[in-house]
């Protein structure tokens, strides 16, 4: 297992010790990192751990459903205690993007129905300021070229030069989300207002949601690739 992966692992462990309590209803997370916490977790599960939870991605709830835990539907779930999810990037702020994994839109939902957010990384997730990641943002396949050159727009507005680029698969068909739009990556470079472009973003007719994250996370579990780890609240 690469340095990584180890560190992944390792912030998976800490969110368990220093977060997830017994009886809890909790929100689990995309992407790799997650799913590193998510395996850990079903250890917990079966050794006798009760929690609730439900995902906010098909894959999430394979891998859960793999280690033994129960997935629930999300309406069924009421308010979520807790949601750990990972970041594409990060700062110091806890502002984040993600969507690498084109899940943005269901792991906002969840975050927002959670009670608090905890981000989970490892250490080359941290940045000074988010931006280099191209940022996701998932929009309905209906006119997509044009809501695409709105967005633009709005990019240029915030002095960003990012070409949107719709995401494509090997095959050049374009990726659609488990919610069945497409997603356009914008390589924006330094965002200097992220709080302010992600209301833009979504004021715009077609976008559904985009991967800037600005007031979700409580704080952070970073595992670091010397196999310690560290929480930044
Ligand atoms: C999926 C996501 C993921 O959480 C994000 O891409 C991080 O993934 P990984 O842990 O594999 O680096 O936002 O949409």
């Amino acid at each position: 297992m690469s340095a990584q992966d180890e560190a992944k692992k390792v912030a998976g462990r800490r969110v368990i010790e220093e977060f997830v309590r017994d009886g809890m209803k909790l929100g689990l997370g995309s992407g790799t990192t997650s799913h590193f916490f998510v395996r850990e977790l079903g250890k917990h599960v079966a050794g006798g751990m009760k929690l609730t939870c439900t995902t906010t991605s098909r894959s999430t709830n394979d891998v859960a459903r793999e280690v033994g835990i129960q997935i629930v539907d999300p309406n069924d779930i009421g308010e979520i205690d807790l949601t750990i999810d990972g970041p594409d990037e990060v700062d110091r702020q806890l502002n984040m993007i993600k969507g690498g994994g084109a899940c943005l839109l269901w792991e906002k939902i969840v975050a927002h129905a959670s009670k608090r957010m905890i981000c989970i990384c490892d250490e080359s997730k941290i940045v000074d300021q988010i931006g280099k990641f191209p940022l996701p943002v998932e929009v309905v396949q209906f006119a997509w070229k044009q809501t695409e050159r709105m967005v633009a727009n709005t990019l240029a507005a915030h002095g960003l030069s990012g070409v949107p680029i719709v995401r494509r698969m090997r095959d050049g068909q374009p990726v659609v989300t488990d919610s069945g739009n497409f997603i356009l990556d914008c390589r924006c470079g330094a965002i200097s207002e992220p709080a302010k472009l992600e209301i833009e973003l979504n004021r715009i007719p077609g976008v559904v949601e985009n991967g800037l994250f600005t007031r979700e996370a409580a704080g952070m579990v970073v595992g670091c690739f010397d196999g310690t780890s560290y929480v930044s609240m």
